[in-house]
């Protein structure tokens, strides 16, 4: 018997916690730092009412359709939606393979925040700014990682595998029902701490994120990131939402669920995330550093600055543990929705048993994983595809293929089912049209402005890199092919 969310309140967290990441507490940070804060504010806030929230409606849609019908990866509810088309299916197939590439070196990453937390809470951490920078390099230097990382990366890996052997409802729901409280709590506590920090100088640095600057509107680069970031964080174009929607009883409001699971995630970017590393850094290290702190890479406010600063403070190691935990929490429950789909993939697709499915799932990842971890650039590179471009892509796909071409009246009907308001038709057709014009917009600029750039630039480890994005291509492909599931309706 297929799983579904026990509870309403496991169905929330279980969703907030697969778009809660760490995407919302370093990646936005760093961005809006890189990007002039309230200039990328803009650009953000349009992405995210013109493409962010009408997907995130969407993906709960078509995923509701089709757990019902027994399938939750992309494959298999694009099986369902086409009636067994292999076409649809294979387009489904990039709703495996990106959250697949992007959990690889997410976990990486993820793994770095245990070992922080825990470190710091043991007094590992070095004191002061002027030494974090070198630790972190020595910590996570590619090629020759510490045995520290390494080992935190394998206690990584197993927590992530144990949870999901436990399944859907004892593992997932589990998680998110005692993570997300907690996350909200640590979060909200270290805002305002920082907030108050060097006398309120921490606002101004909140005052920066917030001011508008319309002059950069005209960087298409900014539009490309902001855009970018609003997909990351919401987990969308990556079938990870659609896998979480699928597991909703029949008659679950998914129209409700979807403005839940996007206001709670707001809410820890915009507010939470927006409060804690950025005015910390203002307040240590004063306005003009912020830009060049950004410059240094997503990881720099994260794991330098804000364990920095925190470190200056009465009960700074357990202030810094604190926030660590915090990061970890956050990008645990999202390893777990990015593995998902593979999961569903294998059980449904192949049918084979669940444990076998993680077991396999989990190998893959702990491979990309270590890949990530000795292999300079990879995860930029897997960053740039899968995490980036791959997800514009999928995203107008997902609403060509789901919305005109499943049809606009049964996608409406589906819609309004069960929903607490009733949307009207022609917001439909309002989004059916512009969203899929936004994202070719923004296609049409990474075209121009990037890919030449990234396509020419070869070297041994970016190799490496695309053969394992090639390969896990290759394999999905040939489940959605050759394992075409049983047609329904024959
Ligand atoms: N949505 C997840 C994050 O923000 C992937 O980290």
């Amino acid at each position: 018997m297929r799983e579904s969310w026990q509870t309403q309140i496991g169905l929330i967290f279980s969703a907030a916690g697969n778009a809660i990441g760490l995407g919302n507490l370093l990646r936005f940070p760093s961005k809006v730092a890189l990007y002039g804060g309230g200039a990328f504010m803009i650009p953000y806030f349009i992405a995210l009412l013109l493409v962010g929230i009408p997907l995130m409606i969407l993906e709960w849609v078509v995923g509701r359709f089709a757990g019902a019908r027994g399938k939750g990866s992309m494959v298999g509810i694009c099986g369902e939606l086409f009636n067994h088309n292999l076409l649809a299916r294979v387009v489904g197939s990039l709703g495996v393979i990106i959250p697949l590439l992007i959990v690889c070196y997410y976990i990486y990453i993820e793994s770095w925040t245990l070992a922080y937390g825990v470190l710091s809470l043991f007094g590992h951490l070095p004191e002061g700014g002027a030494q974090m920078g070198p630790f972190l390099e020595f910590f996570k230097s590619f090629i020759a990682p510490s045995k520290t990382a390494v080992l935190f990366l394998i206690i990584t890996l197993l927590i992530n595998w144990v949870i999901l052997q436990r399944g859907v409802v004892k593992g997932i729901e589990f998680t998110a029902k005692v993570g997300i409280p907690a996350l909200l709590i640590m979060g909200i506590f270290l805002s305002i701490l920082t907030l108050s920090l060097g006398g309120g100088k921490g606002f101004e640095g909140l005052l920066f994120v917030f001011s508008p600057d319309i002059s950069a509107l005209k960087n298409p680069q900014v539009w490309l990131e902001a855009s970018g970031q609003v997909f990351f964080t919401l987990s969308l174009g990556m079938g990870a939402i659609a896998t979480y929607a699928s597991y909703v009883k029949s008659n679950q409001d998914v129209l409700k669920a979807g403005f839940v699971t996007a206001g709670l995630n707001e809410f820890v970017e915009i507010v939470i995330g927006a409060s804690i590393a950025l005015p910390a850094a203002f307040a240590l290290f004063g306005a003009a550093s912020i830009p060049e702190l950004a410059k240094e890479g997503t990881f720099r406010i994260g794991f330098v600055s804000m364990p920095a600063v925190l470190m200056s403070l009465p009960f700074g190691e357990l202030l810094s543990a604190v926030w660590f935990l915090l990061l970890f929490l956050a990008a645990l429950t999202s390893s777990l929705a990015l593995a998902q789909p593979v999961i569903a993939l294998l059980e449904e697709e192949l049918k084979l048993s669940h444990s076998l499915s993680v077991n396999i799932t989990m190998i893959l990842i702990s491979f990309g994983a270590f890949l990530s971890a000795y292999v300079p650039n990879f995860i930029d590179e897997l960053d740039f595809w899968a995490g980036t471009f791959m997800l514009v892509f999928f995203a107008l796909l997902e609403v060509i293929l789901f919305v005109w071409i499943f049809g606009l009246t049964k996608f409406h009907s589906e819609l309004t089912r069960d929903a607490f308001i009733r949307i009207p038709k022609p917001v439909l057709y309002f989004f059916g049209v512009v969203s899929p014009l936004f994202l070719i917009a923004l296609l049409y600029q990474w075209g121009i402005s990037k890919a030449p750039q990234v396509l020419l630039n070869l070297n041994t480890d970016i190799i490496i890199a695309r053969v394992f994005i090639v390969l896990i291509v290759f394999s999905v492909i040939a489940i959605a092919i050759f394992k075409k599931g049983e047609p329904k309706y024959s």
